[in-house]
Formats: C-alpha cells, sequence, structure tokens
C-alpha cells in the first residue's frame, strides 16, 4: 500500500462527526503500518457541481479533443479521477442521510463514473477499471441499521465501487447510535476501525 485516498461526506466538524472519527482512525491505523502517503477529499467544504448535461458531455470527450470551455467542465472530474487511479486503498467515511448517501457522495460518483475510464462496455456488460484496490467505508447512522431493506446507502455505495471495479470492500459501521446504546455503538465501532486498520 503506497497511497491512501479518504473521502469524507459529513456536513459536521471533525469534534462532531462520528463517520469521519470512524473513517479517521482506519487512515490512521492504514498509514501508520504502511507508511502510506494521504491524500484527502472533504465532499461536504467542496461544493463539488452536479452533472449537467454540458459537464457530462465535456467529461466524455477525450482531452485532446475538448474545447477550451469543456477542458474547464471537465477539470474537476478530472481531478476527482486521478486521485481514485492513484490511490490502492479508498477510505469513505459517510453518513446515512435519508436512507441514502449524502447529495455530496452522490455528487462524486457522478463525476467519477466515466465510460471508458473507470469503467467501460463489453458485450457481456460493464466492467470496472479500477482494480487491484481495496476499499473501506465507515458509516454513521442516527437510526437505520446498516444492511436493512431501507438502508440505500451502504448497499448503493458497495454496489458503485463495484462498478467501477473496487469488490474489495470492508464496512465498519456506528449505526442506530441515537438509540439508549449509542454510546457503547460508537465505542464497539471505533474499536472495530483500529482492529481492521491494524
Ligand atoms: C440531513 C440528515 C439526514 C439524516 N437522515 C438519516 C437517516 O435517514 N437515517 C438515519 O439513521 N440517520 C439519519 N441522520 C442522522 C445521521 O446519520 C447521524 O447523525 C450520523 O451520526 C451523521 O454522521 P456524522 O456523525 O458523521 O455527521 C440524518 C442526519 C442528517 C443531518
Amino acid at each position: 500500500m503506497s497511497n491512501i485516498l479518504y473521502i469524507t461526506a459529513s456536513i459536521r466538524p471533525d469534534s462532531e462527526s462520528i463517520s469521519r472519527g470512524l473513517g479517521q482512525r482506519l487512515v490512521d491505523g492504514l498509514a501508520a503500518t504502511s507508511g502510506a502517503a494521504v491524500t484527502t477529499r472533504h465532499l461536504a467544504a467542496n461544493d463539488l457541481p452536479y452533472v449537467s448535461a454540458e459537464r457530462f458531455a465535456a467529461n466524455l470527450t477525450p482531452a485532446a479533443d475538448r474545447t477550451a470551455e469543456q477542458a474547464q467542465l471537465a477539470a474537476i472530474a478530472d481531478t476527482l479521477i486521478a486521485e481514485l487511479q492513484a490511490a490502492d486503498t479508498i477510505v469513505i467515511a459517510s453518513p446515512i442521510y435519508n436512507f441514502g448517501p449524502p447529495a455530496s457522495l452522490k455528487a462524486w460518483a457522478d463525476l467519477v463514473a466515466r465510460a471508458g475510464t473507470t469503467f467501460r462496455y463489453t458485450a457481456t456488460g460493464p466492467e470496472g477499471l479500477l482494480t487491484g484496490k481495496r476499499a473501506y467505508i465507515a458509516i454513521a447512522s442516527g437510526g437505520t441499521p446498516v444492511g436493512a431493506e431501507f438502508d440505500f446507502m451502504s448497499r448503493w455505495l458497495t454496489f458503485f465501487l463495484g462498478f467501477i471495479g473496487i469488490t474489495d470492500v470492508a464496512i465498519v459501521a456506528a449505526d442506530g447510535i441515537m438509540g439508549a446504546d449509542g454510546e457503547a455503538k460508537i465505542a464497539a465501532a471505533q474499536d472495530a476501525a483500529q482492529k481492521l486498520a491494524a
């Protein structure tokens, strides 16, 4: 392992975010054992654009063929994709918002899914191109249990990562923390994150 990409999506500061507390434990542990460099992408602080027809077309146009306007529109997706390509380990820390991912994480996915670059179409169906990487997902939720029928966050994110070729995925969750045993659940998840990263 030489490069860790750390993506966070909570709107809360470090001192309050449970998902980022888990994600940071994973990153610290993984970096300590491997000496890997860490690139951090805080999505909530970055105001990623939503994909539009123009941006989508620019993203799919080969760099050499883009107009100046298209080059500008595609620049952020180019950067996000380069971050993914350079990483051999990806840590994503995210809450569940309204039973799914935060909008910023969905915006990120809409930008990095680029046919011909991060996945491709084949005669037998789509094929992910970002192979040979490992991902860790750190999730926090107030009441939604990870893996529940109405958890569209972990299921979507795991499927999406697989779609772009990242099939080796481990999940650590502090879920349902608004309940009476919330503190114990957070402590158990922190412990699990530390062990997973060791
Ligand atoms: C806009 C918003 C929507 C939320 N929706 C859900 C939800 O659907 N299910 C749930 O269990 N918790 C929900 N929560 C609670 C968060 O998942 C919970 O507070 C979690 O700890 C947030 O992650 P963080 O601590 O990393 O910020 C929501 C919180 C916010 C701010």
